[in-house]
């Protein structure tokens, strides 16, 4: 495993890191977890990352009890989560960031997980109901009271995270270090061309979500919707649509050419693409067995194969689809 910075902070964080979204509460109980948890830190993930939102707070409880069972170091691994959606329907419990929610999830999402703080936390999406100012003091208060030792945003504009930076800048408050995008080789503009200014000017650090763009890229769903997989849940049949479009599954096809003269397959060489990019500070991958952790973590040996030819391949056949 190799670690790279977290933007300009000092962070280190694994290249491949493991999150739960639909996965932990849905697909895996604790024990799997365990397992799988066990299966990516062996493999050197030292990050694990969660949110209040996923499988309404089970998530949080399920890596809890993981963690409390598997006893690592608190100072070897990074646990993140996130806040914006909210588990309940009152009118400052849900789609914001405002102070008052934000100081109450804090903590409840610490009890669950059973940690004194998160590494990381999320503002999840932009609040357009809250002005930026108020989120950014109470961001700040979070990490000021040692509830969370990084902040950040996830799919936030990139005028809305130089907004955040610039006033935690002027009033010197701690400032918003990282970004949680989706990335893949189907979605990439956003950090290729919306947020490339801001790797320099503010040291954006990425976390970055849907590698396999929930499983499509492994070329699963090119025959149909697989018994057991993500595509086959009733709870995300919004995903459904996506995942089983002929046309993304043409180009999936084509991919399966290249992936198989490397020797490797489709999921690898799409883990292995987005290491690339080196202003993606980790790849979050997911996984509902030990078994595609084994496969998806050897996309690190499979990056080092993507040599300057086979990326012109893989744009040729992704670049002018790409959202
Ligand atoms: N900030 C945000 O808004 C946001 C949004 C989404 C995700 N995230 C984070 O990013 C993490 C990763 O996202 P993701 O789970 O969507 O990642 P992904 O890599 O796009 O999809 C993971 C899913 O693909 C399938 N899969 C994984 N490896 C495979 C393999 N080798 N072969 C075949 N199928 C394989 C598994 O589902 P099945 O076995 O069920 O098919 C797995 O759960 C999440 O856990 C979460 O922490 C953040």
């Amino acid at each position: 495993m190799n670690y790279r910075r977290l933007g300009r902070s000092g962070l280190k964080v694994s290249e491949l890191s493991f999150g739960s979204w639909v996965t932990y509460g849905n697909q895996l109980g604790a024990e799997t977890a365990i397992e799988c948890m066990a299966a990516a830190y062996a493999a050197g993930v030292n990050f694990f990352d969660n949110a209040e939102v996923y499988a309404k707070g089970a998530s949080e409880t399920i890596m809890g009890e993981a963690l409390a069972k598997l006893g690592w170091r608190r100072s070897s691994y990074i646990v993140s989560t996130k806040f914006y959606w909210g588990l309940h329907d009152g009118p400052n419990e849900k789609n914001t960031l405002n102070r008052k929610y934000l100081r109450g999830a804090i903590d409840a999402s610490l009890a669950r997980l059973g940690l004194e703080y998160v590494d990381l936390v999320f503002c999840h999406r932009p609040d357009p109901d809250t002005p930026i100012e108020e989120t950014v003091w109470a961001m700040h208060d979070m990490v000021a009271q040692g509830k969370a030792l990084y902040w950040g945003t996830s799919e936030w504009s990139a005028a809305e995270i130089v907004r955040a930076w610039e006033i935690a800048e002027r009033l010197h408050l701690h400032k918003p270090v990282m970004e949680q995008p989706q990335y893949n080789l189907l979605h990439r503009k956003r950090v290729e061309k919306e947020y490339a200014p801001l790797y320099e000017d503010v040291g954006l650090g990425l976390t970055t979500w849907s590698p396999l763009a929930s499983g499509l890229l492994s070329g699963k769903y090119r025959n149909g919707v697989p018994a057991g997989s993500r595509g086959a849940l009733e709870t995300y049949a919004f995903l459904r649509e996506g995942l089983t479009d002929p046309a993304k599954n043409r180009l999936v096809g084509d991919l399966a050419g290249v992936a198989s003269e490397l020797g490797c397959t489709l999921a690898q060489l799409a883990l292995a693409w987005c290491l690339l990019n080196r202003n993606v500070s980790t790849v979050i991958t997911g996984a509902t067995r030990v078994e595609q952790i084994a496969e998806n973590m050897k996309a690190l040996d499979v990056a080092a194969k993507l040599t300057p030819e086979v990326v012109t391949a893989i744009d040729a056949i992704v670049g002018p689809h790409a959202a």
